[in-house]
């Protein structure tokens, strides 16, 4: 037995604190030399494979599946559909509060509410000959005529209160627009846009001796367990996950009809099944952005305090599941007005159902709103930062509620120092740099700052390490490194002797990485476990070789912490070229600061909000998933017609940070996911409003859109 003085304690002088400082991926020699294992390519005796067919028509009924065919084709073992698939129980309510979206719960019907919905999964010896098999499956279907018609004015338009009310409202709306000094009335439009992560969904699933074995790429191994466990009516414990590697995820990697089918066809196989989408597949199966049409109404005094606000935001769901894009959530926290109205309305079509995309809701929202700020600021003839501190709130505007913090007006002032914004001339048009007009534009940011219940399991190990165990994932983000850093100062030693073990879920129930809430729910969940750590240590307790484990579980005091608005805050900046003769737009300049709470790791936050407001240009100027009337289905599914923005569309850009502190919050964590991507492509839009006169409102800001603006402003050019 070793004793716990003084290695395996408290260190005697406690170290400088690791949170703050800089530290590299503790996982990245591991990932850059292939050594870390994705989902998809862990080694299994005696693997299969499945491949998914999907629909070839937007709407109708399977009449049949030419099954026998592919059968007899070589390493064939099954064919799974909804004739033969095991029965899924999907009448629950799952951890995200709603029943699982039918595209997931896979081959229980014979209808087809959408092109590229999963038909069947064909099962073989090789990827190639389940590929092969799978895009020979003849499936004769009943077709029926689809409509996939997404616009403004739609009169099946409906509000759907879920996770926030559908409708808000105070005040005369007509009443203060007619009294105002100036009114903005415009329509904003943001296409179908794909999370685009680099690594695909990817799945292999087993039975280990009466449990069922996951090995996955997701956001959150307990979320997984629950739906897998609830569909195939298992007991929670009969099933684990491990999702050690994920590379990438944005709101796209939940459950999703892979994983289900993989289940059921290791259950009939009785062999591991291995199911991998392609790329083509993600852009039907794997959930997406849906398009946004927002109409904002703004009515100001002369001085620009804000008498009038509506934002209305109508975005798209499925037939069979809903799910609603919240754009204007974001006016429901960022500006006040005398009447204050927002709304979230969705219309049904015969598509995929959206899902989650990083900053549900602010992304396209603030593309709308804060765009709209901008002309009005142009209308009382404000800086358009002046305008936004003009109308900051004392009180959250819907809510009521006090801030927790809100340091918007701080990252303004820092950030218009640092891109040298005193002194823009207003005046659009007049700046020139041989045959690009440039500009320079500015955004507000915020996203929500919240947390879930986790648990988390510490261990004292006897040689004087330490053992964090809690069922995150690191999606990319860094979270486990933002861990290491966490447990070295909650436990008061240095990095090198904390292991972080994460992606497991029998680690014991956590938050999934989304909503921003990933690092702080986790770290909640490891402070408290470490200060009990630490208490059994300085008790003197003898380790035993076993070490001593303490458990936390953070459910209670989540719930109790005071209701408030909590938010992470940001300003950004875009400074951009454009060549009216050809229409392309550069983005020349980026900054982004934020007030984003406590940040753990400088470097992977740093990461975080470069990423999203890389994502934040690419919204602006590139992406767009575009769909044929005629069959429901995407031209170009794929990375090359689907274009995201790469190292060449990124010139200079910069994220940083000023102090944030959330005097109530005992993690003082707020997140730094998402908030990078919010304001981002408004600030890019308004800086081509700068450059060029010309308003853009719908996204993206293609090369024939900038034309046509250039052609319609000067007929006679
Ligand atoms: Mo995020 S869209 O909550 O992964």
């Amino acid at each position: 037995m070793t004793t716990a003085a003084p290695r395996s304690t408290a260190a005697a002088t406690p170290p400088a604190g690791a949170v703050g400082t800089a530290h590299t991926r503790v996982e990245g020699v591991e990932k850059v030399t292939g050594a870390a294992r994705y989902a998809g390519e862990i080694p299994f005796a005696g693997l299969a494979h499945g491949w998914l067919a999907v629909s070839t028509v937007a709407r109708g009924r399977i009449r049949s599946i030419d099954t026998d065919a592919v059968l007899a084709m070589p390493g064939v073992l099954a064919v799974l559909h909804h004739g033969n698939a095991p029965r899924l129980e999907t009448d629950y309510i799952g951890m995200l509060g709603t029943r699982p979206d039918p595209t997931c719960t896979v081959f229980q019907h014979d209808r087809v509410p959408s092109m590229g919905w999963p038909v069947a999964l064909v099962v073989a010896e090789t990827p190639e000959q389940a590929r092969e098999a799978a895009e020979s499956l003849v499936v004769d279907y009943e077709q029926q005529p689809h409509d996939i018609d997404f616009h403004s004015g739609r009169p099946d338009a409906v509000g759907l209160d879920g996770h926030m009310p559908a409708v808000t409202g105070k005040g005369d709306l007509e009443a203060e627009l007619a009294a105002s000094a100036a009114v903005v009335d415009a329509e904003y439009t943001t296409p179908e846009e794909h999370h685009s992560m680099m690594e695909p969904h990817a799945v292999t699933a087993l039975w280990d001796g009466g449990r069922l074995e996951v090995f996955d790429s997701n956001q959150g191994a307990t979320w997984v367990v629950g739906e897998l466990a609830k569909m195939f009516s298992l007991e929670p414990s009969a099933v684990r996950v491990r999702s050690e590697h994920v590379g990438g995820g944005f709101g796209s990697k939940g459950v999703r009809a892979h994983q289900v089918a993989a289940v059921m066809a290791a259950t009939v196989l009785r062999r591991p099944v291995r199911v991998v989408m392609t790329r083509r597949q993600m852009f039907s199966l794997a959930g997406y952005r849906s398009p946004t049409a927002q109409r904002v109404r703004l009515g100001a005094d002369a001085d620009g305090r804000l008498r009038a606000l509506e934002h209305r935001s109508l975005s798209l769901t499925s037939t069979v599941h809903d799910f609603v894009e919240p754009s204007a959530g974001h006016s429901r926290v960022m500006y006040d007005a005398d009447a204050h109205h927002t709304a979230n309305q969705v219309v049904r079509l015969d598509l995929p159902t959206p899902t989650f995309m990083r900053a549900p809701g602010e992304a396209p929202g603030s593309f709308a709103m804060e765009c709209a700020l901008d002309e009005l600021a142009v209308k009382c003839g404000l800086d358009p930062i002046e305008l936004r501190l003009r109308n900051e709130p004392e009180r959250g505007p819907v809510s009521g509620l006090p801030f927790s913090s809100r340091n918007l007006a701080a990252c303004f002032r820092e950030g218009a120092r640092r891109f040298g914004w005193a002194g823009r001339d207003p005046r659009p048009g007049v700046r020139r740099d041989g045959r690009w007009l440039l500009g320079t534009g500015t955004a507000a940011a915020s996203f929500g700052a919240g947390a879930g219940p986790s648990t988390a399991v510490l261990t004292a190990e006897a040689d004087g390490t330490f053992t964090v165990r809690i069922a995150a994932a690191d999606i990319g983000t860094g979270a486990r490194t933002a861990l290491t850093l966490i447990a070295a100062d909650a436990l008061g030693v240095t990095t090198d002797r904390v292991r972080v073990r994460i992606g497991d879920s029998d680690f014991g129930p956590a938050m999934i990485a989304g909503g921003s809430m990933g690092t702080r729910s986790w770290a909640w969940a490891v402070n408290t476990a470490a200060a009990e750590l630490r208490e059994r240590l300085a008790l003197g307790a003898d380790i035993p070789p076993e070490g001593i484990t303490v458990r936390s579980d953070t459910t209670a005091a989540v719930g109790a912490l005071a209701r408030k608005e909590r938010h992470s805050y940001g300003a950004q900046f875009a400074e951009v070229a454009v060549d009216l003769t050809t229409g392309e737009v550069r983005v020349r300049r980026m900054l982004g600061i934020f007030a984003a709470g406590r940040i753990v790791n400088p470097l992977t936050a740093r990461n975080q909000l470069v990423g999203g407001m890389v994502w934040g240009i690419s919204m602006a100027l590139h992406e767009e998933a575009v769909r044929d009337r005629a069959t429901g289905g995407h031209y170009g599914a794929d990375l090359a017609g689907y274009h995201v923005a790469t190292n060449a569309d990124v010139q200079d850009i910069e994220a940083d940070w000023i102090e944030d502190h959330d005097p109530d919050d005992p993690v003082g964590i707020k997140g730094v996911g998402e908030i990078g991507i919010v304001g981002a492509a408004a600030a890019v839009a308004n800086a081509v409003w700068h450059a060029t006169g010309a308003r853009h409102r719908d996204l993206p800001i293609r090369p024939d859109r900038v034309l046509r603006a250039a052609a319609e402003k000067a007929p006679h050019a």
